[in-house]
This record gives C-alpha cells, sequence and structure tokens, in this order.
C-alpha cells in the first residue's frame, strides 16, 4: 500500500500532534495500523486523530474503465465493503462488532454524481457532495458509488438509480412496488428507521446480486428482468434494514445471524405480498441450491456449519471466503425451527420485533439471540429446548452438515407438482411426446420454471437427444433473457455436453459477473471435457479484467490457474 502519514495535526484541537504510526502484519487480507499515543488514553476519554491517507490498489475499491458500464461513455468507481473490504477504503476497526455514524464530503468531476450509504445528502458548488449518516452502523456498510449516474421516483421514500440509458427500465421494474415491502416489513418487524430507501442498478460485474448499503441498497442490473420477476432480491435487502443492519453479527464466524434472519423475514414479507405457495416454492429452489452446494463441498466441510471459526492472524480463514449457501439456507432452517417450537406464526413474528427492538444498534453472537430466545418464551427454557436429542442449539451452530429439520414447503406443491412432473417426462427413456404436449408452460412463473430446471438439472445427463429437443420446445427458457433461467439453462447445456448451445455459456458469461451465477458455470466447465475446459480458459482469458477481484481470484482457483494457496 501507500507510505502512511503521520497526521498533520488536528483542526484546532490541541494543535495537533504528529504522532508514530507503524503498518504491522495482520491477516493475509489487511495489515493493521499502530498509532502510538503520547500517553494511555483515560477510559471514556474522546480522541480526535486525523489520519492522511491515499487508497491505493485494494479489492475495495473498484475502478471501472467506460467499457465495462452499461453505457461505455464515462468511467465509473464504486466500493464495496463486505466482509472485510473497506479497510483498502478507509482506515477503520473493519470488523461488524464496531458501529459508528460517520459524515464524507466527496469531490468529483464534472460531469459525474456521487452517492453514498447516508442518511442525507446535499450537493455544494464545486461538484462536491457532502453526506451524513447519523445512525450508527458497522464499517461494511459504507458505501460509495461516482459515476454517470441519474434517479427517478419509484415511491414515497424510494427512487432508483441508474446510468441514464438504463433509468427507464429500472424505473419500469420497480415503480410503486417497494413501498409495500416496506410497509409490511414496519408491520412486521417494527419501524424502518433509515428514512430512505433507495436502489442503484450497478454496473454489470457487480459481484452480487445485492448489497444492503443502509438508505441505498446495490443490485445487479440482472434484476432488469422486465416483469420484477426477480424481485425477491429487493425483498431480501429490505429485510436486512431489521436483520444485519439494525441487529449486527458481532463476528463474520456467525453470519448466519445476518443472513439466516433476513431469509427467514425476506419469506416473511414475501408470503404477506405474494402468499404462501408462491414463498414455498422460492424456498424451495432455495433449498435446492443448499443441496447443490452441500453435494459439491461435502456435507463435513468445517464450513458447512453455522458458527465458522475465524481464527486470527495470518493462516486465518478470510471472512469472504466463507460466503456461500450454508448460512443463507441452514440459517434460515434454524429460524424455521425456533418458529417450529414456538407453533405459532403470529408469536413468533412479536419475537422477532421484540429481538430487533432489544439488539438494535448492537452487535451480538448467536448465543445473545438464542438466550433471548429463551428468555423471551421462558415456558420452553423450562421444556429445555435446547437440548432436545438431535436438534441441540450446540448442534446447529457446532455440526457441519445438513439441517436436522426441514419447513414444510408443502404449500408451494400445487405449483411444484407440475413442475416435477414434467421435469419426470423429460428424463425418460423414450420420450412421451404427447404427455410432454399436453403441459403447457406458457402461464408459468418464472420461478416454477427455474424450479422445474433445477430438477432436470438434478436428473442430468438426461437420455442422448433429449435435452435438445427440450432446447426446441421451448424457446422461452433456452433463448431466455432471464438471469436466474439462463444460469440454470447453462448449467443443464453444460452437465449434458450440448456443443450446439455452449455460445450460450460464454455469452451468459460475457454479460455479467455476479460471482453466484460465474463461479458454478466455471466449476461445470472445469469438471466437464476437454471441449468445456478450452471453453472455461478461453471464457476467463477475455472476461477476467471485467470481473471483481475477488471472483477473479476464485475463477483462477477453480481453473488451477495457481493463485497463492
Ligand atoms: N449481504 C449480502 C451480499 C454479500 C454477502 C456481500 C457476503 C459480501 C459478502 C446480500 O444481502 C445478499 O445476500 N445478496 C444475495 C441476495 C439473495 C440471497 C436474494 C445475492 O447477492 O445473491
Ligand atoms: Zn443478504
Amino acid at each position: 500500500g501507500p507510505p502512511l502519514l503521520p497526521p498533520p495535526g488536528g483542526p484546532g484541537d490541541a494543535a495537533g500532534q504528529a504522532l508514530p504510526v507503524e503498518s504491522r502484519p495482520f491477516a493475509s487480507y489487511g495489515s493493521a495500523l499502530h498509532i502510538a499515543l503520547p500517553q494511555a488514553p483515560r477510559a471514556g476519554q474522546l480522541l480526535t486523530l486525523l489520519i492522511d491517507y491515499e487508497a491505493g490498489e485494494g479489492p475495495g475499491v473498484c475502478w471501472l474503465s467506460p467499457e465495462q458500464t452499461a453505457g461505455k461513455q464515462k468511467p465509473y468507481m464504486y466500493t464495496q465493503g463486505q466482509a472485510v473490504l473497506n479497510r483498502s477504503f478507509f482506515p477503520c476497526f473493519d470488523t461488524p462488532s464496531v458501529k459508528f455514524t460517520y459524515s464524507a464530503t466527496v469531490k468529483v468531476p464534472e460531469g459525474f454524481t456521487a452517492v453514498m450509504s447516508a442518511t442525507s445528502w446535499e450537493k455544494q458548488k464545486d461538484n462536491t457532495f457532502v453526506f451524513k449518516m447519523s445512525q450508527p452502523i458497522p464499517s461494511y456498510l459504507i458505501a460509495l458509488v461516482v459515476g454517470d449516474i441519474v434517479s427517478a421516483d419509484v415511491g414515497p421514500r424510494s427512487r432508483v438509480w441508474a446510468e441514464p440509458c438504463l433509468i427507464e427500465a429500472a424505473k419500469k421494474e420497480y415503480d410503486g412496488v417497494i413501498e409495500e415491502f416496506l410497509v409490511v416489513g414496519e408491520k412486521l418487524f417494527g419501524p424502518y428507521v433509515w428514512g430512505r430507501y433507495d436502489i442503484l442498478f450497478m454496473p454489470p460485474s457487480f459481484p452480487f446480486g445485492g448489497m444492503e448499503n443502509p438508505c441505498l441498497t446495490f443490485v445487479t442490473p440482472c434484476l432488469l428482468a422486465g416483469d420484477r420477476s426477480l424481485v425477491d432480491v429487493i425483498i431480501h435487502e429490505i429485510s436486512h434494514s431489521w436483520f444485519g443492519n439494525l441487529v449486527t453479527n458481532a463476528t463474520w464466524g456467525e453470519f448466519w445471524l445476518n443472513e439466516g434472519f433476513t431469509m427467514y423475514a425476506q419469506r416473511r414479507i414475501s408470503t404477506e405480498v405474494y402468499g404462501l405457495p408462491y414463498t414455498c416454492l422460492e424456498a424451495a429452489t432455495g433449498r435446492a441450491l443448499l443441496r447443490q452446494h452441500m453435494d459439491a463441498t461435502g456435507e463435513e466441510h468445517p464450513l458447512n456449519k453455522l458458527r465458522v471459526v475465524i481464527e486470527p492472524g495470518l493462516r486465518g480463514v478470510n471472512p469472504d471466503d466463507t460466503y456461500n449457501e450454508t448460512p443463507y439456507e441452514k440459517g434460515y432452517c434454524f429460524v424455521s425451527y425456533l418458529a417450529h417450537l414456538v407453533g405459532n406464526q403470529s408469536k413468533f413474528d412479536a419475537f422477532l420485533q421484540a429481538y430487533v427492538n432489544r439488539f438494535k444498534f448492537q452487535s451480538i453472537t448467536a448465543d445473545d439471540t438464542l438466550g433471548f430466545f429463551l428468555e423471551y418464551f421462558p415456558e420452553l427454557k423450562e421444556k429445555g429446548v435446547d437440548s432436545i436429542p438431535g436438534f441441540e442449539f450446540d448442534r446447529w451452530l457446532n455440526t457441519p452438515g445438513w439441517p436436522p429439520y426441514l419447513p414444510d414447503l408443502s404449500p408451494g406443491q400445487q405449483l411444484m407438482r407440475p413442475a416435477d412432473e414434467l421435469a419426470e417426462l423429460w428424463a425418460a427413456d423414450g420420450l412421451n411426446m404427447e404427455a410432454i404436449e399436453a403441459v403447457d408452460i406458457t402461464g408459468w412463473r418464472t420461478y416454477q420454471l427455474v424450479y422445474f430446471l433445477d430438477q432436470v438439472l438434478q436428473k442430468s445427463p438426461l437420455p442422448e437427444g433429449n435435452v435438445k429437443r427440450l432446447s426446441k420446445m421451448y424457446p422461452k427458457i433456452s433463448k431466455a433473457q432471464n438471469a436466474e433461467l439462463r444460469l440454470r439453462w447453462c448449467q443443464i447445456v453444460l452437465k449434458n455436453n450440448l456443443e450446439s448451445e455452449y455460445s450460450k455459456v460464454k455469452d451468459f458469461l460475457h454479460s455479467q459477473g455476479k460471482q453466484k451465477y460465474t463461479l458454478p458455470l466455471y466449476r461445470a466447465m472445469w469438471g466437464g471435457s476437454e471441449a468445456t475446459r478450452a471453453l472455461a480458459m478461453e471464457t476467463f482469458s477475455a472476461t477476467a479484467p471485467q470481473l471483481h477481484v475477488n471472483v477473479q481470484n476464485y475463477v483462477k482457483k477453480i481453473l488451477g490457474l495457481g493463485e497463492a494457496e
């Protein structure tokens, strides 16, 4: 990194004294800034430190060339803090256990706009933007974008931000739908404390579906499906307004406290707005992802527990490497299990609201959560629900593997059964075209098709010729523009060695850089034939410069392109 400069002196205060600073080894993903104070501070004493620094090369700050944007006219920069990347953006206590308010003054070149995850902002003269976050947040939630971006209102406290060429589509996708999610969230979990809820559509290489930066969620442009079908991502990020952003995991080893509770909250909101059958269908696709993940890594993998051991120091796991389906979907199962113990939805909803209220603006551990649960339901504590053989809370947290309890998704059967049956038909040895043609999928919702494709993928490779037929029969699937459908179709193409459609895999990987789409496809290509391995190499060498550096490194690992470790 850049040399560390001693502070030149605080504004006014005690004539600012230059202090010795030193950078010391800390972890593989950052170093520690040591500042020697002239004397040990007293408890409660306020210290003002002025640190003059430059952000250098680092994974937290992404600089995009015009070609990497949708409009291809102007450069773009964004930051992505979670999990431990903001340490390359500004010096900080880069741990979710510390919360603070912030303000920032950002000067940008003519023709650019700056936005941040802040409760208030103001444009001053000279292209200078002033931001203020008045609620305490952890370091990973500070975020900045500078680009050629414009906004449009989509609700009383919401607007969308995007490059000018995408703003129409962005407005159309979410006009008039966001407020309802916020209102339902408030009804279920208590006041929305962040003021605005805006959404920023990122350039195509943004590595996540969504990132819950307070007041301003960042999302992939893949959500612009034209039919609102991927709105579950928005509901998910809104749910973080309570779980994650208000009540925060104190360590990344308990990331499931953020994501498992958020998955549960997302599906509660979805149930209220879209009903139980649809929500169970969506949850079933989540369960399929957990199945795929555990099959790929082995159930006993140490990351397949809710509580992950993150040792400090140079040998410890990088918290960013623990991002997988377990904290999400196994976490969801555990929260569903707690709800099952309570046995009554409104009582459990009331618990969630009390939990948020009890721990808002704090960072907590799973012990705090579970302790509060038992305190809130003394009759359950009395019964010893934390130590029922096979379902011990301790086992949930510390044992890798498939969840011991799965919530009942059978209310989704009415939507899943037709898809299950159709997948059966397509997996058969001589195709029963009459039966297949009798099924009309034109009215199916995106998640029904996703569920169908997951079933087909699970049964793949299908008997010779079937996938080709399927492709012809359903252009709605094989020529889909919807990213969730494209991902599944590409996975099916690869697992069935359908060479005539390999170009679709390449096109999809060229069109976006989301980690959850990119890595499974490279894994499938690398685990396939010589031809798919060649396809992987060719695609990666063309797209690597566009990928987020973390995603680049994960792909290199998959392709054996010798990343250290
Ligand atoms: N906070 C996560 C994204 C994240 C996780 C960034 C870990 C960095 C490290 C976000 O809320 C998320 O979970 N996004 C999902 C949405 C999905 C579960 C609906 C995504 O990006 O796919
Ligand atoms: Zn999340």
